[in-house]
């Protein structure tokens, strides 16, 4: 049983190395893709430990060139659909979908920041996002970012946060009233984002958190 399962992630992770990412990244809307062995140990963990892709519609918050999005397919979800301001982004990402045969996947161009009080309100069962980490200036994108994902989720938001900010995270959950468990701490290669670093990537601790909606009746 292990084995199959340990098996699934490996085939799963093997499936999102193959995927095509970012051509010329934009560093100000902070674009690298989930590294494969992460996005595949989160999915992992989504599908296997808790049950919330298989049947499940899901939303992916800025999704890039969709490695999240069509991996939750991949995994069982019912419908996936991913959502990025950079259409060039989402071009890498439809084929993605296209070489994958996927049918149930979709991409759309939109700021997540106008999402909160659309059509997309309360979309969901789960919504998936690894963020910005507001790391180019654009201070508390990350937090926007998880907000609006709880006000589109029904059930669970699983998210990907730098470990350093992760105990004013659970203050602002807390604050909306929502149950946050922080699920597994990993180490992200993060590429060079400004012109003097020396390094071209640093490794920073980033966490995964799950937070359950459906223990209280808050609506955000
Ligand atoms: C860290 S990358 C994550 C990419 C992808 N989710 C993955 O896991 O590979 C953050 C993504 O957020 C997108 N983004 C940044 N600001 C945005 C905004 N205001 N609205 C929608 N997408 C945005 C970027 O274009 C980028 O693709």
């Amino acid at each position: 049983m292990l084995k199959n399962k340990r098996k699934k992630a490996q085939k799963l992770e093997e499936i999102l190395q193959s995927l095509d990412a970012f051509e010329k990244p934009n560093i100000a809307l902070e674009q690298y893709s989930t590294p494969p062995h992460i996005a595949a140990q989160m999915l992992h963990i989504m599908a296997e430990n808790t049950g919330e892709i298989d049947g499940k519609i899901i939303g992916d918050l800025g999704c890039g060139c969709g490695t999240l999005t069509v991996g939750a397919a991949i995994c069982g979800a019912a419908l996936c659909i991913g959502f990025d301001i950079d259409e060039k982004a989402l071009e890498i990402a439809r084929g993605n979908k296209e070489d994958l045969e996927l049918e149930n996947v979709d991409f759309i161009q939109c700021d997540v920041n106008d999402l909160s009080n659309s059509r997309w309100y309360k979309a969901f069962d789960t919504v998936i996002l690894n963020p910005p980490f507001g790391t180019k200036g654009n201070r508390g994108i990350d937090m926007k970012f998880l907000q609006t994902a709880c006000s589109l989720a029904r059930e669970t938001v699983y998210s990907l946060h730098k470990s350093s900010t992760l105990e004013h995270i659970e203050k602002k959950v807390k604050c909306w009233n929502f149950k946050m468990k922080a699920m597994y701490r990993m180490s992200f290669n993060l590429p060079k984002t400004r012109r003097r670093d020396k390094d071209e990537s640093r490794d920073i601790d980033v966490d995964l958190i799950r937070i359950t909606l459906t223990e209280t009746n808050k609506v955000l």
